[in-house]
Formats: C-alpha cells, sequence, structure tokens
C-alpha cells in the first residue's frame, strides 16, 4: 500500500479579462449586486476560437508535468472532470492523450461539475494506492463562456462562471504519513436538476430532435441553477463534509493550515470560514479574478496558493468542494 502526493501543479487561463462593468453592457446587472452577492469582480472568457476546455487542460497540465520533475513517458494514466467537454463525445480525457504526445494510457472522464476535481483526485489517489499506477495526471478545465446565456434572462448564472483549468501530478508517495490521507465523496440525485444544464442530453431527445430544432428560446439549452436553495445546501455539505475527513482522520480544525474550497460563490467561503472560525491565511479564496470556473477551480486556487508561498512541507491541506448532481467531496493532504 502506498499513499499519493502531489508532485507538481499548474494552471492557465485565458488572457481575456470580462468584468463586471463589460457585462452590464449586455444585460441588466450591475457590479454592486456582483461583488455583494458573490465576490466577484471579473473572470476570463476565451477568445472564441483560441481555447478550448482541452486546449486549456493540456496548457495546464504542461506546467504541472514540467514542476513534478517527470517526463510526459512516466504518466500512467489522465484523469479529466469537466463539465463543458469540447465533443459531446468522446470526451476530453483522449484528447489529453493526444495533444500531449502521451503513449497509449488509460484516459477517463469525470462528469461531477463543482466537485469534478475532487472526485478525480480520490480516484488517481485509489490508482496509486494499490500500486496499479505511479504518475496520473488530473485535469480540471471548463470553458463556460460560450455556453451561456448572456442576456438578462440568464445573468443569475452567467456573470457567476469563468474559464480556465488546472492540472497536478499525483505521484508515488512511500512515506505514508504524507501526502493524501483521505477523500471523500457523496452525491444527491434528487436534487439533480436544481444545477443543470438539461440539453443536449439523450432525454431531451426523446422530445425533440436536437440538430433541427435547437430553439434559441428554449431554456433548457442553458445552465439553470436555483441559486438560494443551491446556496443552502452547499453550506450545509461543506462543513460535513469537511468534518468527516478530519475525523476520519483523527484531526481538529485547528490543524487545519490551508483550506482550498472550490469557489463557487465568496460569500460561501466566508460562511465556512467563520464557521469553522479559520483567520484568512488559512483559507484561499480567488474567485474575486476567476469567478466560478466548476472543475477548474479547485486546482487553480490550490497552484496560486503553492506558488505564493501559502503552502509548506507537512502543512495540512483541505480541498472541499459542492455543486451539481448534487455532489461534493473532499480531500484531506498532508503537504
Ligand atoms: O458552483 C456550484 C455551486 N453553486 C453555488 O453554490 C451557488 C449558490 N448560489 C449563489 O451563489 C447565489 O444564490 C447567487 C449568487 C446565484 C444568487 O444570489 P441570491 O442572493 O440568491 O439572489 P437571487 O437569485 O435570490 O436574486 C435576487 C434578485 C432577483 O431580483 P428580484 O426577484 O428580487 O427582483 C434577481 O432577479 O437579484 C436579481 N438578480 C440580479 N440582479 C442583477 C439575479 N441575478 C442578477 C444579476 N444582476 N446578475
Amino acid at each position: 500500500m502506498y499513499h499519493s502526493k502531489i508532485k507538481g501543479l499548474g494552471y492557465y487561463v485565458p488572457e481575456n479579462v470580462v468584468t463586471n462593468e463589460d457585462l452590464s453592457k449586455v444585460m441588466e446587472t450591475n457590479d454592486e449586486w456582483i461583488q455583494e452577492r458573490t465576490g466577484i469582480q471579473e473572470r476570463r472568457h476565451v477568445i472564441r476560437g483560441e481555447d478550448t476546455t482541452t486546449s486549456m487542460g493540456v496548457k495546464a497540465a504542461k506546467v504541472a508535468i514540467e514542476r513534478a520533475g517527470i517526463a510526459k513517458e512516466d504518466i500512467d494514466f489522465v484523469i479529466f472532470a469537466t463539465l463543458s467537454p469540447d465533443y459531446y463525445f468522446p470526451g476530453p480525457g483522449v484528447l489529453v492523450q493526444r495533444d500531449l504526445g502521451l503513449k497509449t494510457v488509460g484516459a477517463l472522464d469525470v462528469r461531477n461539475q463543482c466537485s469534478g476535481f475532487v472526485y478525480a483526485i480520490s480516484i488517481a489517489d485509489q490508482y496509486i494506492k494499490t500500486g496499479m499506477y505511479k504518475n496520473v495526471l488530473v485535469i480540471g478545465s471548463e470553458l463556460h463562456s460560450t455556453g451561456l446565456d448572456m442576456t438578462t434572462r440568464g445573468r443569475g448564472v452567467s456573470v457567476i462562471f469563468g474559464d480556465g483549468a488546472g492540472a497536478a501530478i499525483l505521484s508515488r508517495e512511500e512515506d505514508l504519513s504524507k501526502g493524501i490521507l483521505s477523500t471523500h465523496l457523496h452525491s444527491e440525485g434528487q436534487h439533480a436538476e436544481e444545477l443543470s444544464l438539461i440539453a443536449p442530453g439523450m432525454g431531451k431527445r426523446w422530445v425533440t430532435d436536437i440538430i433541427a430544432d435547437n430553439d434559441p428560446n428554449d431554456e433548457s439549452y442553458y445552465p439553470y441553477m436555483n441559486g438560494q436553495f443551491v446556496f443552502k445546501n452547499a453550506v450545509v455539505r461543506f462543513s460535513e463534509v469537511i468534518n468527516e475527513g478530519l475525523q476520519a482522520n483523527n484531526l481538529q480544525i485547528s490543524d487545519i493550515n490551508m483550506l482550498v474550497p472550490h469557489q463557487a460563490n465568496l460569500r460561501i467561503s466566508q460562511f465556512i470560514q467563520q464557521k469553522f472560525k479559520l483567520n484568512d491565511d488559512q483559507v484561499y479564496n480567488n474567485i474575486q479574478k476567476y469567478g466560478n470556473t466548476t472543475a477548474a477551480s479547485i486546482p487553480i486556487a490550490l497552484t496560486e496558493a503553492w506558488e505564493k508561498g501559502k503552502i509548506k512541507e507537512g502543512d495540512l491541506v483541505v480541498l472541499a468542494a459542492f455543486g451539481s448532481g448534487f455532489t461534493w467531496g473532499s480531500v484531506i493532504i498532508r503537504w
């Protein structure tokens, strides 16, 4: 039995910055509302045609591979988490295998939205623990901007989401006091439609010909979110799953050196921070700059925190996510 550790981290965000002011020119919204309700000041949107979910993931992966000090030939498996794949199928995992020029290693796609990176880390961890693989490339990447309803009708969702990618190399660690200590995953499909994008889906094809009848007024082609309901569930589940992870390892809240929560809403992070009585140095947020990048938010934030020297060897690092599904999870890491 082994542990797995995060050996390299990288992220990539498109250069194109979209401010709240920019959004107020295309829909009825304003900087004050967005900042007060979400903490977001700006986000990145790809320049159309310049980047895809896969290309952003590949760019983040190249940085992570270099920092891990491994050759791409050393990668045994690819796991890609996204809700915004380039193609309906195949998923972006195989596109990464192709674009990075990896040998014919396996590639798996994870469909767990905001919890996608946490789920992906958990899967990679199991493969490494059992000795099956030594190095697993885990990517979270999202291209939201081309799929949002950028009219006043869609403002409750479209001001929140941004584009970007993050990646990690998980590698075998023989010192069992280090690396990922445990992972904890949950779901509650009862609330599947509360944060969802219904079309294109095979279910939708029952009632309409998806190609011929893509009516711009059909809101099922845009993401839907019952914001307050999601918010209330998020704060409960974040707290539960962080506590679950700590308890499983006989750790206390006071042992946390750095909590990197999924960047859904600054108010959610602040609520958790206050509830757990953590100080500002113990929680990392960057939603102000990038918005909610779904599966990419944790690896982007984790990479930034690490780059800024906020995570040191021996630190207890906690990752926690909640999102569409509903799905949620945590990862407890001794860095
Ligand atoms: O990442 C996955 C997990 N996601 C989350 O955890 C998100 C959880 N939810 C939230 O973060 C918040 O619920 C939102 C930020 C999405 C919305 O904030 P809220 O405080 O729940 O606002 P609301 O949806 O209740 O809307 C309040 C008002 C409404 O107007 P009326 O009905 O009071 O007249 C909305 O129409 O704000 C209006 N509104 C806006 N106004 C200006 C909604 N979106 C906007 C907007 N700009 N962008």
